[in-house]
């Protein structure tokens, strides 16, 4: 199986994967600028937590080498500047802001000339993506010691899509289920549609397809139904960002599948890197939740789905209380969602 990367640095630019065709069409789009990596991360052309800290770290570089001078402050000045345009892409994920102050500290602490703290900051930033794939193997390899315990082969649900396209590559839930295709542990994964944006339809089912995983789609409103009818043994999602006593944002519709798991007593696992984690926030309560364009509810491709003269109201995310989560799988360990403040600097 090839493997999927969805922000490629090659010969002096970005390529990223335009996620907004899959699955049926696979096409790479060029970004030789930051504001066209601003208007990617916007458009969700990139996705997903870690993959837009990826994308933000490179669109910091690519902001970087634009500037043209060679005074340190006034770089430091104008790079403050891309830092903030590519701060107000969307606000829920962590990750971006965590790769942007990961850029910041980079160049804050290069000594040297301006051309050095460029150089510098492509290092970060590929830093920052190999970082994030072997975060994902691990958090795949920790999951797999979770499930030990469980029936001989599992078969997972899962929301939205955390896989390889929405990190560097391999993927957080996703990689965990991929660990167990690997292992032979799995037995299919079902997929939910994911609404609005049918990320789980189109983009989680499209991975599984390339790795051959077994994958039946579902829509959103018949996972209760599945659990009752016993056909899924765990739930596994990703993160946007999680408050320090372990309150987890994720895709809207996170939150009704931690509640009906709790109903059914299927485990529902959140699998994240360590730097999806904000300990400044000390619950979920303070998470800002992203509302998209009320487009995403009324139409779909070009056909409209609902009648002139209604109102909208269209969060992309959702919070799910700690207490339904029943383990979080990071790179380092497997925690209770209360333990996540042993990892805090
Ligand atoms: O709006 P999206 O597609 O960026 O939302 C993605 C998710 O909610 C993912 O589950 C989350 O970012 C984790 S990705 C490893």
């Amino acid at each position: 199986m090839t493997p999927i990367y969805p922000v490629i640095w090659r010969d002096d630019r970005v390529l990223l994967i335009d996620q907004t065709l899959l699955p049926t069409q696979y096409a790479l789009v060029e970004i030789n600028d930051y504001q066209d990596m601003v208007k990617a991360i916007k458009t969700m052309i990139v996705r997903g937590a870690p993959a837009i800290g990826v994308a933000a770290a490179y669109g910091m570089y690519l902001g970087a080498r634009e500037i043209n001078t060679q005074q340190r402050d006034t770089f430091l000045t104008q790079l403050e500047i891309v830092a903030q345009k590519l701060r107000e892409t969307r606000p829920t994920a962590v990750n971006l802001f965590w790769a942007i102050s990961q850029m910041l500290k980079t160049a804050s602490e290069s000594l040297g000339t301006v051309e050095e703290i460029k150089h510098n900051l492509l290092i970060t930033a590929q830093n920052i993506q190999k970082q994030d794939l072997q975060t994902c193997q691990n958090i795949g390899n920790n999951g797999l010691e979770i499930l030990a315990n469980k029936p001989e082969k599992l078969t997972i649900l899962t929301h939205c899509n955390a896989g390889a396209l929405a990190t560097a590559g391999y993927g957080t839930a996703l990689g965990v289920i991929r660990s167990l295709w690997t292992a032979k542990r799995l037995a299919g994964v079902y997929a939910d549609e994911t609404r609005p944006r049918l990320q789980g339809a189109k983009l989680t089912a499209w991975e599984c397809v390339q790795e051959g995983i077994p994958v039946t789609v579902i829509t959103d409103n018949m996972a209760a139904h599945c659990m009752k009818k016993g056909l899924i043994d765990a739930v596994i999602v990703g993160a946007d960002r999680i408050a320090a006593n372990g309150d987890t944002a994720n895709k809207i519709g996170t939150y009704g599948l931690a509640v009906i798991s709790k109903m059914h007593q299927v485990p529902f696992y959140v699998a994240a890197p360590l730097s999806t984690v904000d300990f400044e926030l000390e619950t979920g309560e303070k998470i800002p939740i992203e509302e998209r364009h009320p487009s995403e509810i009324y139409q779909v491709g070009h056909t409209r789905l609902c009648p002139e003269g209604v109102n909208y109201y269209n969060p992309a995310f959702d919070v799910t209380p700690a207490e339904l989560i029943t383990a979080i799988i990071t790179e380092e360990k497997v925690v209770k969602p209360i333990d996540l403040l042993a990892f805090k600097e």
